[in-house]
């Protein structure tokens, strides 16, 4: 098995008594937010930046540990060329302004998704920015960039076969804690509660291993109108929620 296959997350399934332990966000509605004010789709992203910033720091109020956002999928290079490099240079200059206030707050940053086809100087960024917040704790916040949960897997499939292959795995040990271990996310807790803005009701390709026990909130409200109000009353619903893991109650 290869290093990392061999490093153990802290918990494979989160199960929280009160509030989620780790909320993932699918951040949808800049586009139409921007539209509905006659400007550029791009006037929606930089202002769903700034509720990035936001949520973040709300998290240790509402005893959110984990923070993971979907960023940008591995369907969005379909979009226009002057959307994909807007975005790209939207995320540089995000990872570069946002470096010193995101390690004074305690937020370890971490990247999910295949890096290969982004450009250099964006992934020197992300590493550096890795390696600048890694001692932090307070937050772990995930930034998926150029994912998709299909990819995720199978990218993960082709190292556990790799490791099968080189006679580092025994096929006969596969089972479903294996192959979280080599995911992008293998040092992180499932999430307790997924969240899509703008009125969408599906997952679109995100964490599809991981959420098979998320509790899903689908919300009206555009991204870049996300408040951290919002945020703190959702994390307090799922407080209600009657988790069975699929079981039954004794
Ligand atoms: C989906 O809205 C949003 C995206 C594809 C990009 C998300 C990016 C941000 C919120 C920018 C900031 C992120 C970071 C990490 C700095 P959409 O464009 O599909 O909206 P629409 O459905 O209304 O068209």
């Amino acid at each position: 098995m290869n290093e990392r296959a061999e490093q153990q997350p802290d918990t494979l399934s989160s199960q929280t008594p009160g509030g989620p332990r780790h909320v993932a966000i699918i951040m949808d509605g800049n586009g139409r937010w921007a539209t509905m004010r006659g400007r550029p789709r791009l006037f929606g992203h930089h202002a769903g930046a700034k509720r990035v910033r936001e949520v973040v720091e709300a998290c240790p109020d509402v005893g959110v540990e984990y923070l993971t956002i979907f960023a940008f999928s591995t369907e969005n290079w379909k979009r226009t060329q002057v959307e994909v490099a807007g975005l790209m240079s939207l995320f540089r200059r995000y990872i570069a302004k946002e470096t010193r206030a995101l390690g004074e707050n305690g937020v370890r940053v971490r990247f999910i998704g295949d890096r290969v086809r982004l450009d250099d100087k964006l992934i020197k960024l992300m590493n550096d920015l890795e390696t600048a917040t890694e001692h932090n704790e307070r937050v772990h916040l995930t930034i998926a960039l150029n994912y998709g949960g299909r990819d995720e897997v199978a990218r993960a499939t082709k190292r556990l076969a790799q490791d099968v292959a080189d006679g580092r795995l025994d096929p006969v040990d596969v089972d479903e804690e294996t192959l979280p271990r080599y995911l992008d996310t293998y040092v992180l807790p499932d999430p307790d509660l997924v969240i899509r803005t703008s009125g969408e009701a599906r997952i679109s390709n995100f964490l599809l291993w991981q959420s098979a026990y998320a509790e899903y909130e689908f919300i009206d409200t555009l991204w870049p109108d996300f408040t951290r109000e919002e945020f703190a009353r959702l994390c307090a619903s799922f407080g209600g929620r009657d988790r069975r893991f699929g079981a039954v109650k004794t």
